[in-house]
């Protein structure tokens, strides 16, 4: 798909994106839009590089894709000089890549913290009250009248949530929660800014250990690869509920199956997975899990927010305006 085809500077989106306020963006300041509309979920190095072409200023992309060396030269040959991901979370992209083949890369930060914030809540509420099994007990056909033990759950109200990568998103989460746990609950944090009346954990493993509830939001990196792992997820409550709307490999996905089988009182919500778009065998049968795929940003406001954003970075380089996102801080 094509606008303004007259356009002086080539912007390339890989994928076509909520709206038309970044589509006008870029045709006001004499960009040529081209979209891809391939059906493929997933675009592969090659697509791409047949995308760029001989000439692209600049290109719009996901977090599906590998944005490593190959492509970052395919770019710089083309003349191109900017590359957004659609995306806050920017660990598909290789920026020492980008930055030896003169590409600055924007990212889409601040847009999508509540709404991601909220799928955490949500994904929380959900797994401490049972809902998905629930419902799906009632699509069966199973339910035959109230019962006492029916789908009983946690009672969220005096319980220790614990958040571990208390940034933007964390934070706004527990904001959110806070309601919740009144009067008698606590937050621990294992870092980020201490607000008032929380407590500071000493260490992750404090969290882990203490919380009724934890939700993960850290950043990917060496760091944090299976930041959650066997032996961390046996230091957790057997009765614990853990959440994960930021990146997959956080987990260990194969211990945190082996954990569920053994665990049955233990539950996770669940946005992102360690091979996206796959999951580790046997974690769709597991009733302790609920599971969405990568929807945690997924609201109109926010994802047309994402699209503007990333319009703008790439505009910004081209028009020499400065570009939006961490990873040029
Ligand atoms: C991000 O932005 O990094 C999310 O994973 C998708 O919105």
């Amino acid at each position: 798909e094509v606008w303004n085809p007259n356009g002086k500077y080539r912007v390339v989106s890989t994928k076509p994106m909520p709206g038309t306020r970044w589509i006008n963006l870029l045709i006001d300041q004499d960009c040529r839009v081209e979209i891809c509309t391939q059906k493929k979920t997933i675009l592969s190095v090659e697509d791409i590089i047949a995308l760029i072409g001989d000439k692209c200023d600049g290109v719009i992309g996901q977090l599906t894709e590998d944005w490593g060396e190959t492509l970052f030269a395919a770019l710089s040959r083309a003349g191109g000089k900017a590359f957004s991901n659609m995306a806050v979370g920017y660990n598909n992209v290789d920026v020492n890549a980008a930055n030896k083949y003169g590409v600055a890369v924007g990212n889409t930060p601040g847009v999508l913290t509540e709404t991601t914030a909220e799928l955490a809540a949500s994904l929380s509420l959900a797994a401490a009250r049972r809902i998905v099994e629930a419902d799906e007990f009632m699509r069966a056909g199973l339910y035959d009248g109230w019962l006492p033990h029916l789908f009983v759950g946690n009672l969220l109200k005096g319980q220790t949530v614990g958040v571990i990568g208390a940034g933007r998103i964390g934070s706004a989460y527990a904001r959110m929660m806070v309601i919740f746990l009144l009067p008698y609950g606590q937050f621990l944090k294992a870092n980020g800014e201490q607000p008032v009346t929380w407590k500071r954990a000493s260490s992750m493993d404090e969290v882990l250990r203490e919380a009724d509830l934890i939700s993960l939001h850290p950043v990917l990196d060496k760091t944090t690869y299976h930041l959650v792992n066997k032996e961390r997820l046996a230091m957790m409550k057997k009765e614990a509920i853990l959440i994960n709307c930021s990146r997959g490999p956080v987990i260990d996905e194969v211990a945190l199956v082996e954990h569920l089988k053994h665990n049955p009182m233990f539950r996770v919500g669940l946005d992102v997975f360690e091979d996206e778009p796959y999951m580790k065998p046997g974690l769709a049968e597991m009733k302790n899990a609920i599971v969405v795929p990568h929807i945690a940003s997924g609201s109109k406001w926010t994802r047309e927010g994402m699209a503007t954003l990333a319009a703008l970075n790439v505009l910004g380089k081209i028009k020499g305006y400065p570009i939006w996102g961490d990873s040029n801080r």
